[in-house]
């Protein structure tokens, strides 16, 4: 395989300016592109400390005494734009307290895509309803509309589309084929704080739209979750099973229950440390998105990198990630992982991201137990491999390089920097390769 010509990397400008052709990459004993760490996470000051400590001297710690989480609900529901809001102990639960309130049952087949974190499946599986995986659409790294109705059958009762990265899936398309099939729509959107489709912001689409404030994403309370929704009656069943199916007028106040449930709920601390933590979004998602579209212009130079597309009714992406496909070919056959070791090597963290879902053996393992082979006919388990088979995901996965957000929360020059490390271990892809076989 031919090293990438001179003219190629020279065509990439600007990013060779900062730094010479010549340079050594820091794994063949140069000097890393980076020394400095990228901005921390999360950030927070004396309004965190002060909210803390307010909340711990009022001695209303829970919601059934206190005012921060009722005070959060209202403000995300504004942020989102959605009528209701209902503050969760996870994304996790906001996506479990989406399905019962869908009331998708046993023996129900709920349908998402394979690129996602793992709770997407575990939720399903949960429900004891069969997970049915829509391959991704690679260039967006989104559920691929154009694979989506396919997959429904008379037992769909769910769809959850991911905006995963904080990207935004197609969701014009999405959206019309649940409509025309009749099919609920979950968005998880738990990486995709403020992310925007048509300028309105994502998780208000949905029947419900779930959002989780977990320590690593955009909107943090360590842990953290909330569902949203436009419709009143799902939004009192809702809060109902996150409350050990006590509904919205029974707190604390009786045991009698309107519908089985968990105790899913939200703690005052948490709200407080979220309230003030909205105080900052805005600025940091104007950074990220800033920085995620600069970055973004300065990889799509070079050959072999290509970032994650936007559909063009995404108007604001989130950038929980910022993702893009790796090429070896392009870089003189240098496999991904010494690619993402060059990488680390040069300052910059990187990671590989997700392996396919629907490939796990512990989800055909719990297919195979006794609970699903009594739920479902032995014919839809036996060929629930093949049809939920999602090549085009499997390749994604083997390809993808992920960033985190923190990253692109630091001055533009950090972006100059990423791209300079990427064009740096192209040049002297050969020699790494070398070095990776020797
Ligand atoms: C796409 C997606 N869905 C669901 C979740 C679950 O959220 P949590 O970790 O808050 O339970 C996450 C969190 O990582 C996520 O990234």
């Amino acid at each position: 395989m031919q090293p990438p010509s001179r003219r190629a990397v020279l065509g990439a400008a600007p990013l060779a300016a900062a730094f010479s052709l010549d340079d050594k990459p820091a794994l063949l004993g140069g000097a890393p592109v980076r020394q400095a760490a990228f901005p921390s996470w999360p950030v927070f000051g004396q309004p965190e400390e002060q909210a803390l400590l307010r909340t711990l001297r009022s001695g209303k710690w829970y919601r059934g005494n206190g005012s921060n989480v009722r005070r959060f609900e209202e403000a995300y529901a504004r942020a989102i734009g959605a009528r209701r809001c209902l503050a969760t102990c996870n994304g996790t639960s906001a996506l479990f307290v989406s399905l019962n309130a869908l009331d998708v049952q046993p023996g129900d087949e709920v349908i998402i895509p394979p690129y996602t974190f793992i709770a997407t499946v575990n939720v399903v599986l949960r429900q004891f309803a069969l997970p049915v995986f829509v391959d991704t659409d690679p260039e967006t790294f989104q559920m691929d509309p154009d694979k989506l109705e396919a997959a429904i059958t008379e037992r769909t009762r769910a769809i959850i589309p991911v905006h995963l990265g904080g990207n935004v899936c197609d969701l014009d398309r999405i959206l019309a084929i649940a409509r025309r099939r009749g099919v609920p729509v979950i968005e998880d959107a738990c990486q995709a704080h403020m992310a925007e489709w048509k300028s309105r912001k994502v998780g208000a689409f949905g029947a419900t739209g779930c959002f989780s404030f977990q320590a690593s994403k955009n909107l943090n309370s360590g842990e953290g979750g909330a569902m949203l929704t436009n419709d009143e009656a799902l939004f009192e069943r809702a809060y109902a099973f996150h409350n050990n199916g006590s509904g919205l007028k029974a707190i604390g106040s009786n045991f009698t229950y309107a519908s089985t449930g968990h105790n899913l709920r939200l703690t005052e601390f948490q709200a407080a440390l979220l309230l003030e933590q909205m105080a900052r979004l805005g600025e940091q998602v104007r950074t990220r998105s800033a920085n995620g579209a600069y970055l973004a212009s300065l990889l799509a130079q070079i050959p072999g990198i290509r970032p994650a597309r936007q559909y063009p009714g995404c108007t604001l992406n989130a950038f929980h990630l910022f993702m893009f496909r790796y090429d070896a070919a392009e870089f003189s056959g240098l496999s991904r992982d010494m690619f993402l070791k060059a990488l680390r090597a040069e300052g910059i963290p990187a990671s590989g991201g997700y392996s396919p879902l629907n490939m796990q053996p512990f989800v055909k393992n719990t297919l195979n137990s006794r609970g699903y082979q009594r739920l479902f006919p032995e014919k839809t388990l036996r060929e629930w491999p093949e049809r939920t088979a999602c090549p085009a995901n499997s390749r994604l996965c083997s390809e993808a390089v992920w960033f985190t957000q923190n990253m692109l929360l630091g001055p533009r020059s950090d972006m100059d920097a990423i791209a300079a490390a990427v064009s740096r271990i192209r040049r002297h892809s050969d020699s790494l390769a070398r070095l990776a076989s020797a």
